[in-house]
């Protein structure tokens, strides 16, 4: 499963990136909006680090709207994957951005119907939203199964990109289900390396080698 960073922040991307486990970024409005800068140069910058998809979502709502949009945003970096909002107008301008070779990311997609009908358009990637529907008591994660079964019965080659990611178990979950991709908040991923039982050996093999490096002395 390939792992994305669900951010604007070039210092958590840099970081990330740094380790060797980032395949690509997500942002959204509401997540450029939190950067200072012009989000143009940002996306530029984004992609240089990650060298792999970073999302970049449209502010327009009606088809030329969104569709001038993404292609303008396409010319930032050959990265760039244009974000679109589930709808009517969202699907028809995924076909025409897809038409020309544009990927796409459809986004905001809260059930396996939407899904379906974004990968008729080829979407490069779908993208369920998991917290969002846990927080209103739908299971997030059962979405993603849907999608990926549905998927699988009639080879559809859009990608399952699991959102909206709270916690590590979402995570798990979602590699457990065959998602394609996990986008993950930076706290998200900084969980994903944390166990209690790897501080505490780290700290007793440290302690034991020194008692015995102590004791030759
Ligand atoms: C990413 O593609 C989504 O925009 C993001 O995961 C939404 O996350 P949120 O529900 O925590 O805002």
């Amino acid at each position: 499963m390939k792992l994305f960073l669900d951010t604007g922040n070039i210092k958590d991307i840099e970081t990330y990136c740094a380790i060797g486990i980032i395949d690509g970024v997500t942002t959204n409005p509401s997540l450029m909006a939190k950067e200072a800068g012009d989000p143009r140069e940002i996306t530029r910058r984004i992609c240089r680090i990650v060298q792999g998809p970073v999302s970049a979502e449209v502010i327009a709502t009606d088809v030329d709207g969104m569709i001038r949009e993404g292609k303008d945003l396409a010319t930032i970096d050959p990265h760039v994957v244009v974000k679109v909002p589930f709808g009517k107008a969202g699907v028809q301008a995924c076909k025409a951005l897809r038409a020309e070779g544009i990927p796409v990311n459809v986004t905001l997609v809260f059930s396996a119907a939407q899904a379906l009908l974004a990968a008729k358009v080829g979407a490069t990637y779908v993208s369920p939203f998991v917290g969002r529907l846990d927080d209103i008591a739908t299971d997030g994660m059962e979405l993603i199964q849907q999608i990926v079964d549905i998927y699988r019965n009639y080879d559809f080659q859009t990608e399952v990109l699991a959102a909206s990611i709270r916690h590590p178990m979402h995570v798990v979950t979602a590699a457990r289900m065959g998602a394609d991709v996990c986008t993950c908040p930076p706290p998200v991923v900084e969980a994903l390396f944390k166990h209690p039982l790897t501080d505490s050996g780290i700290e007793r093999f440290l302690k034991d080698w020194a008692a015995a490096k102590g004791a030759q002395a």
